[in-house]
């Protein structure tokens, strides 16, 4: 029987070159059950009838110019490539094309991307207290376009699988990688469903601004454990709300305008639920209120944002009354 090889198996015919070293990038045998699956789920996730708008965002991505940079700086608050910058109309153009950028910055060839959010204040936030990230194998849930991704190579990863199902996000990341250049780190356009259970593979597992938009937290916890090895580091940042264990909202339609919005947990709560999923050593390193500095309407992102989703006479409310947006960054071990 022919040997299975992983290399042939993600497929360059998706015309997705970014996708080229994955298979190199996972090729030990814990990762196999899931780089069995990864060619299909891929080449699932970029059909040109899942969402209507990949070709067009696919064109842009082949209109690209490439360019070699000279310089490649990811430890800068906005990740930073220089090199092309006579091209900047040109790239700044195409760019546009990829509305809305949700999470940044990004400096691209003189191209200063000011996205909806200031990833770089999160990133702040956790950046001193978590492991090392140096040499680890880390998995990014929900990642968005892949901004703390870089960070994470930026802070030496030796490799970054970030995953999120929006292909807008996807598409966004991709054209950073284009400009970046050849690092280990890749975004995928799946789900934490499509990972398969009880990996045990990852150094670092981050799952941040998604636990409230599961419907069942304590399998996402649970999910999250599965992906990490012995001895691996949680690093999860959600919406909290005040008040002692037991407290959870579950809002009964909108919260802050999201429609996707289940449970948002106090923090004894929370720290409750990573106990019981079997978490050890569960710290809580950071409470930070979300300001309009942190989230807001921009140029590259005109929808409305942060202040329109606030109560007009009462900021320390949303527009449904709910209390305003709190985030809690907590660290935790897996057995
Ligand atoms: C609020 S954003 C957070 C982005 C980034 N992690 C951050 O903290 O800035 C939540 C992200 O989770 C993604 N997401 C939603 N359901 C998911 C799932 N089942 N698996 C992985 N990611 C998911 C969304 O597409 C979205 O990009």
């Amino acid at each position: 029987m022919e040997e299975y090889d992983p290399a042939m198996s993600i497929p360059a015919a998706m015309g997705v070159p970014a996708y080229e070293g994955l298979a190199e990038a996972l090729r030990e045998p814990v990762f196999r059950r899931w780089l069995e699956k990864l060619p299909s789920q891929l080449e699932a996730a970029f059909r040109a009838d899942r969402h209507g708008d990949w070709p067009r965002w696919r064109e842009v991505l082949r209109r690209l110019p490439a360019i070699t940079p000279t310089r490649v700086d990811l430890n800068a608050d906005a990740p930073r490539v220089e090199g092309g910058e006579l091209e900047r109309a040109t790239i700044e153009t195409l760019l546009r094309e990829l509305h809305p950028w949700r999470k940044g910055p990004y400096a691209l060839h003189g191209v200063h991307i000011e996205t909806e959010w200031r990833s770089d204040l999160k990133w702040r936030r956790l950046e001193s207290h978590i492991r090392p990230l140096a040499g680890r194998t880390v998995l990014d849930v929900g990642c968005g376009n892949g901004y703390h991704a870089w960070r994470m190579i930026g802070a030496g990863a030796s490799r970054v699988i970030g995953i999120d199902p929006t292909l807008l996000s996807v598409a966004q990341f991709l054209a950073v990688k284009h400009f970046a250049g050849d690092f280990p780190v890749y975004v995928l356009p799946v789900g934490i469903d499509e990972v398969p259970p009880n990996l045990r593979a990852f150094d670092t597992v981050f799952s941040m601004g998604v636990l409230y938009h599961r419907r069942s937290p304590l399998d996402h916890l649970l999910e999250l454990k599965g992906c990490l090895c012995s001895g691996g580091e949680l690093v999860l940042e959600t919406l909290i709300i005040a008040g002692g264990e037991g407290r959870v909202l579950v809002p009964e339609d909108r919260y802050a305008q999201m429609r996707n919005v289940w449970f948002i947990p106090s923090c004894p709560t929370l720290a409750a639920w990573l106990k019981r999923c079997g978490y050890r050593n569960i710290r809580l390193i950071d409470v930070a209120k979300t300001t309009p500095e942190e989230q807001r309407s921009t140029d590259w992102m005109r929808f409305q944002s942060l202040p329109d989703f606030l109560a007009p006479d009462n900021p320390e409310l949303t527009v449904e009354g709910w209390p305003a947006p709190r985030r809690a960054v907590f660290l935790a071990e897996s057995p």
